[in-house]
């Protein structure tokens, strides 16, 4: 069991000074691009694992600290870590470590099987395998390879397939064949699923799909290989995933949370997204939202979800009083409509009719803006014909 319960960071690359707290649950930490949500993930996995290359010192602080604080099965934990130098040394890994100054190893170093992280990486090709390839020969290995599989693998046989179903009810497992490698030590293979346009291997599907199935099926393989669990829906560790909307259309951003939620029930989910459609599907106080206030990343504490989270709000109203989007109308619009009431107020009926014109144009269709602005150029008192 593993539980982050918070983490303050100082001097962490963007991040000044910002102290959140954790739920056991979900959090969705949410902000514009480069406000240190991808920081926060990197803070909290080198804390149990390697060094993240991507976190420095920031070029304008003395110290550059993470203390990370929470609880394990038997005990609670408060470490600290500090980076001392400000630009990375090495670009090899294992020598990054020395950056560390200050490191307290937790006590029961296994911790870091009780964290599954997700980058936004994930997808990547690496070497001649990619991320899908390696959950496919795994669940090759793990499940056909073995003639007797073991209960607990069995149920997590049948989890993995129930995922196939769960993101798409239209695709279901159908079956899996070891790929013909010459001259290769690894075993590769390839699942195949039940479509309705005929049978077809997995990685044909889109990248959507195998998006999610990379995440879902990593998480099942993650906590198998740990041994400690019986079953998947038991794991009550850390999963960071980065990006969480990476790929996916807004409904299946919104099933893969829904997903989680039954897969894994118990664990402590921490993900980073740019979704204002996962917002909407986040209950109350799972939202860690991130704003700039005077140059500096905090936390913004003006975001007051109800007890139904943020279901109730528009689209438009989480992109702009959550995520911090200035404006949700385009540029052109917006100067449009000051051009058309500047006019208005100066009752110079030719300008404010060209601005009408181009706004009408522009709106969708079935826009109450229409309306409004006719009435407001018939008020000018001018006989216009609109068609
Ligand atoms: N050493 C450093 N000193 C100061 N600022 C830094 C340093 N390293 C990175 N930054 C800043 O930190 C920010 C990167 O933050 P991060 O990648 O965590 O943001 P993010 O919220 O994940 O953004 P995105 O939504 O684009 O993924 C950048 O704005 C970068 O300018
Ligand atoms: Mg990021």
């Amino acid at each position: 069991m593993l539980k982050v319960d918070g983490i303050s960071i100082r001097g962490i690359n963007g991040i000044f000074d910002l102290d959140i707290k954790l739920n056991p649950g979900f959090n969705f930490i949410t902000g514009e691009n480069g406000i240190g949500k991808t920081t926060i993930l990197d803070c909290i996995s080198s804390s149990f694992n390697r060094l993240s290359r991507h976190l420095r010192r920031n070029v304008s602080t003395e110290e550059g600290f993470w203390v990370i604080y929470g609880k394990t099965a038997d005990r609670s934990f408060f470490e600290h870590f500090e980076i001392k130098e400000l630009e990375v040394i090495n670009e090899n890994i294992g020598k990054n470590e020395n950056r560390l100054l200050y490191r307290r190893r937790l006590r029961n170093a296994i911790l870091s099987k009780e964290l599954v992280n997700f980058s936004i990486y994930r997808n990547n090709n690496y070497g001649s395998m990619n991320a899908l390839d390696n959950v496919q020969s795994w669940f090759y290995k793990n499940y056909f390879s073995d003639m007797h599989i073991s209960e607990k693998k069995y149920s997590n046989f049948n989890l993995a397939k129930s995922c196939f179903e769960k993101l798409d009810p239209n695709i279901h497992f159908s079956k899996i064949e070891q790929r013909k490698l010459n001259n290769s030590p690894n075993i590769k293979a390839d699942i195949y699923l039940e479509t309705p346009s005929g049978e077809i291997p997995l990685n044909y599907l889109s990248s959507g799909y195998k998006s999610c199935l990379n995440i879902l099926l990593g998480i099942i393989r993650t906590t198998e290989v740990t041994n400690a669990y019986n079953n998947v829906h038991d794991y009550n560790g850390v999963i960071l995933i980065d990006e969480l909307d990476l790929h996916l259309h807004p409904e299946w951003q919104v099933k893969l949370v829904h997903i989680l939620r039954w897969l894994v029930p118990n664990a402590q989910i921490i993900a980073a997204t740019h979704s204002p459609h996962i917002i909407q599907a986040a209950k109350q106080n799972e939202v860690i939202p991130l704003k700039f206030e005077n140059g500096e990343i905090t936390l913004n504490k003006n975001v007051n979800s109800s007890e139904y989270g943020f279901q109730g709000w528009t689209v438009e109203e989480v992109l702009k009083d959550v995520m911090g989007l200035k404006d949700t109308h385009s540029n052109l619009y917006n100067d449009l409509l000051f051009q058309f009431y500047k006019a208005l107020d100066n009752l110079d009926v030719e300008k404010a009719y060209n601005s009408y014109k181009e706004i009408i144009k522009m709106l969708h269709l079935d826009n109450h803006l229409k309306k409004i602005l006719k009435i407001q150029m018939g008020g000018l008192g001018e006989e216009i014909n609109f068609d």
